[in-house]
């Protein structure tokens, strides 16, 4: 089985969406550890329920984000993961953490990339007008919310969406394909072939809704 480290700074919504998959049997992955960079983060009590082990490294504690990730780096490499998942970790990281987990570190980000990397992705959509708007999941390359995309998910933006609307909708599509995309990794069915994701060594990255 996949061995994963999951890394949250929050809430943990999509680490309950591991959890609750995998203990439905529909993903076969272990999580050996969930690392939070907040103390306070719900999502460690999510992975305590669960019995999943966990740890928190809290980036105030370090002068760098060079030793923060350091450190990081030497905890999730003491449970010897096959995969680094990132389920709203709101830190960026350097390239040397970045470049020890190539192809083995996923990230989901709530805009359909690469429009609206960065923060406040909900706002950004409903200001610019946009149509559509939804999270894509993504390889990590050292250029943030930049790596090849897995897959995506999206929705329309309604005249009466708020933030809080948006958050909620684009949170039941991140339930959805975050634990599928993860399934995909675990089962060996993804390559990246020049920036490009293949599933099963074919070009369909891209899942609608
Ligand atoms: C998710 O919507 C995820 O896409 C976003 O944070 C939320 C975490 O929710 N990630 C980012 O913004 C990454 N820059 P959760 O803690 O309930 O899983």
């Amino acid at each position: 089985r996949t061995r994963a480290v999951v890394l949250i700074s929050g809430s943990g919504s999509n680490l309950q969406a591991f959890i609750d998959q995998i203990a439905a049997g529909t993903l076969t992955i272990d999580i050996a550890l969930v690392v939070s960079n907040k103390a306070d983060a719900f999502g460690l009590i999510r992975a305590s329920q669960a019995g999943i082990d966990t740890a928190v490294i809290e980036h105030k504690a370090f002068n760098s984000r060079h030793a923060f990730d350091v450190a990081l780096q030497e905890k999730i490499d003491s449970v010897k993961p096959d995969l680094v998942v990132l389920a709203g970790f709101m830190r960026i990281l350097t390239s040397e953490f970045v470049n020890h987990y190539s192809h083995r570190l996923i990230n989901i980000h709530p805009s359909l990339l690469p429009k609206f990397p960065g923060t406040n992705t909900h706002q950004r959509a409903m200001d610019a007008g946009e149509q559509w708007h939804g999270a894509s999941i993504h390889f990590v390359v050292p250029e943030v919310d930049a790596g090849p995309i897995i897959l995506q998910g999206r929705l329309a933006i309604k005249e009466n969406d708020s933030v809080e609307s948006l958050q909620n909708r684009i949170h039941s599509i991140e339930h959805k394909l975050y634990p599928l995309a993860i399934k995909w990794f675990a089962e060996n069915r993804l390559s990246i072939e020049n920036g490009q994701v293949l599933l099963d060594g074919e070009t369909a990255t891209e899942q609608l809704q």
